[in-house]
């Protein structure tokens, strides 16, 4: 076994936060937080996102109203990343091109940056002794979330982190086994077995939180069609 050491030990720590305390976050943690998720790869240094950084209670409240989890509402920052081709659009105009964003692989390089960034940002925080969530299913509610951030042509809310500093924390959530997950050199499709035997460790993980199997999670997202909102946003703001 790798000796550890306190980038793994943090990493290794993560639970997802929901209740805050009060506290604010100081400006300039905020400024390194969100210098530390700038410098995450990303797809040829275009950078094809972006961060709106909310901090007022009228801003929250705004989304909240939209997406309605408490940790929006009780933050200290609520960070919202979107996907951006807006400045890609400004490039490709000074050079008289043809600017073609349309289609999945912008999408993919643009979501893969967004997250990236935030994961860097969110474990900057961690390591700062703040804690935060992503939130994603703000794409409930893609273009009224779009209109109170003022997203132009060209962008689209991916995620957002709410950030501050942890009221409680949850014990950290379990994962599949690496075996499940990581294949050497080739792809091992996995059976049912191997998601029943997860149910129950979720099972076991969920006693103390009451949440629903995991494969029932799954169910609810994929067996059903797809929430129609990010598609129209996109249509809406030309990515699609
Ligand atoms: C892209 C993304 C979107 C998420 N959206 C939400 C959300 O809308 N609400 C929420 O409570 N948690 C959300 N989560 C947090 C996950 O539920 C959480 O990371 C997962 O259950 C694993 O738990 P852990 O982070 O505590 O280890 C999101 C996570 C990711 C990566």
């Amino acid at each position: 076994m790798t000796e550890t050491n306190q980038t793994i030990d943090l990493m290794m720590q993560h639970t997802s936060v929901r209740n805050f305390t009060e506290e604010i976050i100081p400006s300039e943690d905020l400024e390194t937080i969100l210098k530390a998720g700038q410098m995450a790869s990303t797809w040829k240094n275009f950078q094809s996102y972006s961060v709106v950084v909310v901090q007022s209670q009228a801003q929250k409240d705004a989304i909240y109203a939209y997406q309605p989890q408490k940790s929006i509402k009780n933050c200290a920052a609520y960070l919202v990343f979107v996907g951006d081709l807006n400045r890609a659009e400004k490039a490709v105009k000074m050079h008289d091109g043809n600017f073609q964003p349309q289609g999945v692989e912008s999408l993919l390089i643009s979501s893969v940056d967004a997250a990236l960034a935030g994961q860097n940002a969110l474990l900057a925080a961690e390591s700062l002794g703040y804690n935060g969530v992503m939130v994603g299913l703000i794409r409930d509610q893609s273009a009224k979330i779009s209109d109170v951030l003022g997203l132009p042509d060209y962008t689209y809310p991916i995620f957002g982190i709410a950030l501050g500093k942890a009221a409680r924390l949850n014990t950290v959530k379990p994962r599949f086994p690496l075996e499940n997950i990581a294949f050497p050199e080739k792809y091992i499709e996995q059976t049912t077995e191997t998601i029943e035997k997860f149910d129950q460790v979720q099972d076991e993980y969920a006693g103390a939180r009451r949440l629903n199997k995991w494969s029932e999670r799954v169910v609810a997202q994929w067996g059903v069609p797809e929430i129609p909102s990010s598609t129209e946003n996109l249509k809406a703001k030309k990515l699609l």
